[in-house]
């Protein structure tokens, strides 16, 4: 009884001591990116040539964690990545919202933003 128990609070705890370790790369994982197929392949748009500077600009304001009104922290490409399924809606259609309070970003630039989200939203 004695060595059963010991053996069953040793293979909890290799449970639970695995599921902690599993936590951090579920989270890295991209929900949008597993799977996806880029629809653009050689349209070269990355978060670090393009995306992190329009974001700085247009979106950081409200954007940055903390007690910044808008929800999500924009400085970081995770932080962006984890909002990129709600780009087609919010900032990339005609009748976009956001910039919040004010017009839609200029087409071009909606353009570009929707080659990176099509493909892939990729970081490089
Ligand atoms: C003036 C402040 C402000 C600016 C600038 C702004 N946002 Fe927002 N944004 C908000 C607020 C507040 C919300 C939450 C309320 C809502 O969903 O309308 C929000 C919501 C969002 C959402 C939806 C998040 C969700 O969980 O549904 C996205 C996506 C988004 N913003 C992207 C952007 C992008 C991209 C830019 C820059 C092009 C931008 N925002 C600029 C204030 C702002």
């Amino acid at each position: 009884m004695k060595l059963k128990s010991k053996i069953l609070a040793a293979l909890m705890a290799m449970l639970l001591f695995a599921c902690i370790n599993m936590a951090p790369e579920t989270l890295d994982e991209n929900p949008g990116q597993a799977g996806c197929t880029p629809q653009f392949p050689n349209m070269k748009v990355t978060y670090n040539n393009y995306v992190k500077n329009i974001i700085a600009r247009y979106c950081i304001t409200c954007h940055q964690g903390g007690n910044s009104p808008g929800p999500g922290n924009f400085t970081t490409y995770n932080g962006v990545r984890l909002y990129a399924d709600f780009f087609a809606v919010r900032v990339i259609q005609d009748r976009a919202d956001m910039p919040q309070g004010n017009a839609p970003l200029p087409k071009s630039v909606r353009d570009s933003l929707n080659i990176w989200i099509n493909n892939c939203s990729p970081e490089n």
